[in-house]
C-alpha cells in the first residue's frame, strides 16, 4: 500500500482539518443546510417550537431530542422525495428546561422527556439540482414515542418474562426508548436498536432474590431511584414493581415508515441486549442475516439467519412477508480467534510480527425458535438474557461494539468498537488480537468475511481495518496506509457505506483527542485501502450520527450539541444551529457538492 495514482471514486475531496469549532464544517466545494431541528414541526397541528414554553402535547407532534440514526428512503427514482426516519436516542433534561431540578422533575417535563424519546418519520424533499433536504408536511409523517403501542414478535412473544399488570398477554408494549443505531431494511422499512434502557428503570435495590437482581445487574440494573425519576410519574418504571417490564425493553424494533397505521414491532428473535442497532444482508439463497453489537465493555457481537427468505420486490404483500423475516431464524455469537502467537499481543498495539491484526472466528448457536443450544437455558431464557447465554458459551468480549453494516459492493462485514478504558485494567479481560489495546481510549474498526462470503455461514475470517487515534502515535493503525497522509479519528461509532462501496465512519469522542466529532471516508479495496479522511466536523459537544451517503448527499445527525463538561442553559457551550445567544438544538444537516454552473456535483469525485 501506498500513495495511490488517482483518487479512489467517492473520497476525492480535500480532508477538513480537526478543529473545535461551533460550527458544521465541511471541505472546500461542498455546502449544507440544517434538515430539521429538535422542536421542528413533524405532524399536522404542530406549533413551532418554543424553548421557554414546552408542553408535551407540543413535542408529540415535533421532532424529537437528541437525533442518532438517520435513514433516508427514496418514494422515487430521482432521490427527490424520501422519508426521513430517524432515532430520537435519550432526553438530557438540564439542557432541555431552565431551571430544571434534578430531584424534582414536574410531571409535564416527563411527559415531554417521553415525547422526545422514540423516531420521527418525516417527508423530505430536495432539489436535486440545487441543495439539500428540506422537510415537508405530509400523510406519511409519525412521530413513535415512549408510550407509542408496540407489538412484540418471534419465539419469546407472550413468554411470562414479557407480561406486566398493564399487558398480561406479554405482547404489546408501549413505546421504545433509547433508539440508537439503525438501519434501512431491503425492503424499505427500518431497525432500530434499543439500546442503554437500563437507565430508565429505578428501584433495583428493592429486588431480594439474588438470581433476579445478578441478571438486573448484568444488564446495568442494580442502583435506587432512575436518574430522570420517571418511576414516580408511571410505575411500570419501577422495578420493585413490574420487573418484567425491563425485559420488554432491549430489543430491535421495525417500523415500517410507508404506512402510518402500522403497529412498530419488537423483535424478539434477535435477542434482548443493549442493542447499537441491526443492519441486514440477503445472502445467497434469499435468506437475510441481520447483524447487532451489544454496545458495553466487554460485551459481544450476534448474528441472526433467518429461516425463510425474502420475497423481492416493493408491493405492500412483499413488504409484509419481508416483515416476517425476522421472526423465525438461529440466534448466533461471535467467536473471534488470533493467529498470531498470544505473547505477541502485549495490550500496547504494536503489530505482530505477522504485520496486521487477524485471524479465524465462528459464530456460536445460541438458540432456534423454541431450541435453546445454551447448556442450562430454555430457548425463552436466551432470547430474554441473552447476555447470559453469550457468556455461558465463551463468546468474545469486545471493546463495546457499536454499529455494523455490511458492505454492499464485497459482502465483508464491518464493526465499530468505540472504546474500552477498560480492558487490561485489574480484574478485565486483557488485550486479545481482536481488541489489542488495553484502556483502548480511540477505539478500532473490525472487518470479516464469511467463509465462502456466505452470509449464513458459521465461520468466518477477520482483521482489524483501523487501530484509531492520532496517526502520530505509535498504537495506531490505517490498513498499512502511510500514516502521515491520513486524518485522526477517535471512537468510531456509526458505519455506513457509499455506493463505491467505501466505509464512512462517524464518531463519538466526548472529546478524547481534544477535537469536534465528525465523519471519515477510508477506502477498503484496492491501493487506497486505509486512507481515512475527514468530510467535515459537528458543532462543539456533538456527536456525528447516522450518516447516510448517497450519490450526490451526505445525511448526518448532530446530537447533544453543546454537552459539554460545565455548559449550561446559561452558560451554552454551542449556539449551534440558530446562532446568537440561542439554545444549541439536536438537528439534522445535509450536505451536497457544488458542482458545474452551480449544480449538485456527485459526493466526492
Ligand atoms: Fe448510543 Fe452505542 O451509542
Ligand atoms: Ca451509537
Ligand atoms: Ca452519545
Ligand atoms: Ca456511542
Amino acid at each position: 500500500p501506498g500513495k495511490p495514482d488517482r483518487p479512489i471514486p467517492g473520497t476525492d475531496y480535500e480532508s477538513v482539518q480537526p478543529n473545535t469549532q461551533d460550527a458544521i464544517v465541511v471541505p472546500e466545494g461542498y455546502e449544507h443546510n440544517v434538515v430539521i431541528r429538535w422542536g421542528d414541526p413533524v405532524l399536522e397541528g404542530a406549533p413551532e417550537f418554543d424553548f421557554e414554553n414546552q408542553t408535551a402535547a407540543a413535542q408529540e407532534r415535533q421532532f424529537g431530542y437528541n437525533c442518532d440514526f438517520a435513514g433516508l428512503i427514496p418514494l422515487d427514482g430521482a432521490g427527490r422525495r424520501n422519508l426521513l426516519v430517524v432515532n430520537h436516542e435519550y432526553s438530557t433534561e438540564p439542557f432541555m428546561f431552565r431551571g430544571y431540578d434534578e430531584a424534582n422533575p414536574t410531571e409535564e417535563q416527563v411527559k415531554i422527556a417521553w415525547a422526545a424519546h422514540g423516531l420521527s418519520v418525516v417527508l423530505a424533499e430536495r432539489d436535486t439540482r440545487k441543495g439539500g433536504l428540506s422537510t415537508r408536511r405530509s400523510r406519511f409523517n409519525r412521530r413513535i414515542t415512549a408510550t407509542t403501542e408496540f407489538e412484540v414478535r418471534g419465539p419469546a412473544a407472550g413468554s411470562d418474562l414479557l407480561k406486566t399488570s398493564a399487558d398480561p398477554t406479554g405482547t404489546r408494549v408501549l413505546g421504545t426508548l433509547n433508539n440508537c443505531a439503525g438501519s434501512v431494511t431491503p425492503w424499505g422499512t427500518v431497525l432500530s436498536g434499543e439500546e442503554n434502557f437500563n437507565q430508565y428503570f429505578g428501584n433495583a435495590d428493592q429486588i431480594t432474590d439474588p438470581d433476579q437482581s445478578a441478571k438486573l445487574a448484568r444488564y446495568g440494573m442494580s442502583g435506587g431511584a432512575s436518574e430522570r425519576l420517571w418511576e414516580r410519574f408511571d410505575p411500570r418504571f419501577d422495578i420493585a414493581q413490574e420487573l418484567n417490564e425491563t425485559h420488554r425493553f432491549g430489543w430491535v424494533v421495525e417500523i415500517d415508515p410507508h404506512d402510518p397505521d402500522s403497529t412498530p414491532i419488537k423483535h424478539t428473535a434477535l435477542g434482548r441486549f443493549k442493542h447499537e442497532g441491526a443492519a441486514v444482508r440477503v445472502a445467497e439463497d434469499g435468506r437475510v442475516v441481520a447483524y447487532s453489537g451489544d454496545d458495553e465493555r466487554f460485551d459481544y457481537i450476534y448474528k441472526f439467519v433467518s429461516k425463510n427468505r425474502m420475497k423481492k420486490g416493493e408491493s405492500k404483500h412483499a413488504r409484509r412477508h419481508n416483515m416476517t423475516l425476522l421472526d423465525e431464524g438461529t440466534l448466533y455469537v461471535a467467536r473471534f480467534t488470533g493467529d498470531s502467537p498470544v505473547e505477541e499481543i502485549d495490550g500496547s498495539g504494536t503489530l505482530p510480527a505477522d504485520g496486521e491484526f487477524g485471524g479465524t472466528g465462528e459464530w456460536i448457536p445460541l438458540a432456534e425458535g423454541d431450541k435453546s443450544f445454551v447448556p442450562g437455558m430454555t430457548a425463552e431464557e436466551v432470547y430474554i438474557y441473552t447476555r447470559l447465554a453469550g457468556d455461558v458459551v465463551g463468546a468474545t468480549k469486545m471493546d463495546r461494539p457499536e454499529d455494523i453494516e455490511p458492505n454492499p459492493v464485497t459482502g465483508s462485514v464491518y464493526a465499530a468498537l468505540t472504546n474500552n478504558t477498560n480492558r487490561g485494567t485489574e480484574g478485565a479481560a486483557a488485550a486479545d488480537e481482536a481488541n489489542p489495546r488495553n484502556t483502548n481510549k480511540h477505539g478500532h474498526v473490525l472487518e470479516w468475511t464469511e467463509r465462502h462470503n456466505d452470509a449464513t455461514a458459521t465461520r468466518f475470517t477477520w482483521k482489524l481495518l483501523l487501530v484509531c487515534g492520532d496517526p502520530e502515535s505509535p498504537d495506531t493503525y490505517f490498513a498499512g496506509f502511510d500514516k502521515s497522509q491520513v486524518s485522526p479519528i477517535t471512537s468510531p461509532d456509526n458505519v455506513a457505506f457509499d455506493t463505491h462501496g467505501n466505509l464512512w465512519v462517524s464518531t463519538d469522542s466526548t472529546g478524547a483527542l481534544g477535537i469536534n466529532d465528525g465523519l471519515y471516508s477510508v477506502p477498503v479495496q484496492g491501493a487506497d485501502r486505509g486512507h481515512l479522511k475527514l468530510f467535515l466536523t459537528v458543532p462543539a459537544g456533538g456527536e456525528t450520527c447516522g450518516p447516510v451517503i448517497t450519490e450526490d448527499l451526505v445525511t448526518v445527525c448532530v446530537q447533544h450539541p453543546g454537552e459539554v463538561d460545565g455548559a449550561s442553559i446559561e452558560e451554552p457551550a454551542s449556539n449551534w444551529p440558530d446562532r446568537g445567544d440561542s439554545q444549541p438544538r439536536p438537528s439534522v444537516v445535509s450536505v451536497w457538492r457544488v458542482g458545474r454552473n452551480g449544480r449538485v456535483g456527485r459526493i466526492g469525485e
